[in-house]
């Protein structure tokens, strides 16, 4: 997080206290750096430039309203999997010219609506998908574009819990399913196949899987070729990695930007790439606040106002999510701390540290690294409201969504 920083001990986000922030907002908040999201997909825009693509931003990772307007006044355009996040993304004022839509479950429903929208692309992932396309796109006498997404069978080597690319995971179809779809329906009137799309999981840190990747997909248009069957595009999907920690590795988008410019220059493709957590994760916070301290003899549990609904992802995947304090003592913690929410569930624990800075009730913390999966995983278990979300501006900060009201929920 470039503009996360220590001043005479105080935590600031770019210019802005993030404690005088916390004293006009009910923790837990999410906050968020927008100067960061625009130095993070300036980046990625520049690092790919060679292939000029479409960069569709992962709704999913982060499907705040004013995240995705600043998205879209970068040039972003949408990879989106419901109703709800291709509404959103038009409500943003992404042009459906670029929207992608993904996922192996859309509904008759879902898909009229995105026909009739006229987005750049439905990436089909079964044929079942495509005959509903067939069936909507007669009844509309239109021609309706599609990518086909292809199941490469490769191990992304990330948690097995976020990957998507093996033959044994429900995403994508097979290699050979794909050849005798492109046999079926290459003459077809109501669709186009343009596009192949993949896309293989999620925090991948090494470049081998992208490169195994490629070289499927790359024999696979040679096929193609063969039969004289054309495609436009190829949507490589997202799924870069970034480091939740110091030690971490950091993923070389540069190699990749280079390894997908040599591949293009045999295939001539409009690139799309389809990245959630590379541009969104970095840029955001969740500050909690120390509810209470309880001591035990070999560790102090610290129990914090966030609990697993407003941040899943160490429940659920055992993600590491460093913890910072938000005014730094010398004083050191006499025992092992574990941070922990307060929901009843045991897994409703963040992390551990040997050792840490003394810590008090009423103490403020963050989360580092949640922008990507955070508030967009969060939910109301325990019937506690959705976190509110806001941007630092200046010295001080806006509200992009409000915290949901207890009386909402218990309605
Ligand atoms: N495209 C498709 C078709 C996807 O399914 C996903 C993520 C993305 C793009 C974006 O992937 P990214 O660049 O963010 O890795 N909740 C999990 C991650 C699940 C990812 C699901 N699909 C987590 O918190 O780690």
């Amino acid at each position: 997080m470039n503009f996360l920083k220590y001043r005479d001990n105080l935590l600031y986000l770019e210019n802005a206290s993030i404690e005088k922030i916390a004293k006009k907002n009910v923790t837990p908040f999410y906050l968020y750096s927008f100067k960061q999201l625009e130095k993070n997909f300036t980046y990625f825009k520049h690092t790919f430039a060679s292939t000029n693509p479409t960069i569709c931003f992962a709704v999913k990772s982060n499907p705040n309203l004013t995240f995705l307007k600043k998205l879209r006044n970068l040039g972003s355009g949408a990879d989106v999997v419901s109703m709800g996040e291709l509404q959103l993304a038009l409500k943003a004022g992404i042009h459906p010219s670029k929207i992608v839509f993904s996922g192996v479950g859309k509904t008759n429903e879902e898909l009229t609506f995105a026909i009739t929208k006229k987005i750049l692309l439905i990436n089909t992932e079964s044929e079942n998908e495509i005959d509903e396309i067939i069936k909507i796109a007669k009844n509309k006498k239109v021609k309706v574009a599609i990518g086909i997404r292809i199941n490469p069978d490769i191990a992304a080597k990330t948690n097995k819990k976020i990957s998507t690319g093996k033959k044994s995971d429900k995403f994508g179809i097979s290699i050979n399913h794909c050849e005798a779809i492109f046999n079926k329906y290459k003459l077809n009137k109501f669709i186009s196949i343009q596009a192949i799309s993949v896309h293989i999981g999620s925090q991948i840190k090494n470049i081998n899987p992208f490169e195994k990747t490629l070289k499927v997909v790359d024999l696979f248009l040679k096929k193609l070729k063969q039969k004289n069957i054309k495609i436009n595009y190829l949507d490589i999907g997202g799924g870069m990695g970034i480091p939740y920690s110091k030690s971490e590795t950091i993923f070389n988008l540069t190699k990749y930007g280079k390894l997908v410019e040599k591949f293009n220059s045999h295939h001539h493709l409009k690139i799309i790439f389809e990245p959630g957590r590379y541009i969104s994760a970095n840029t955001g916070l969740l500050v909690a606040r120390v509810v209470y301290i309880k001591k035990t003899k070999s560790i102090n549990f610290v129990i914090l106002d966030a609990g697993m609904n407003d941040l899943m992802r160490p429940a659920l995947y055992d993600a590491k999510h460093e913890v910072i304090p938000v005014r730094k003592n010398n004083k050191k913690s006499s025992n092992l701390i574990e941070f922990v929410g307060p929901i009843c569930e045991s897994t409703d624990r963040f992390i551990t540290y040997k050792k840490y800075q003394h810590l008090k009730q009423g103490d403020l913390v963050c989360f580092t690294n949640v922008g990507a999966y955070g508030r967009s995983l969060s939910s109301t278990y325990n019937i506690r409201p959705l976190a509110g979300e806001l941007a630092v501006q200046n010295t001080s900060y806006k509200i992009i969504r409000p915290r949901q009201k207890l009386k909402d929920l218990i309605k």
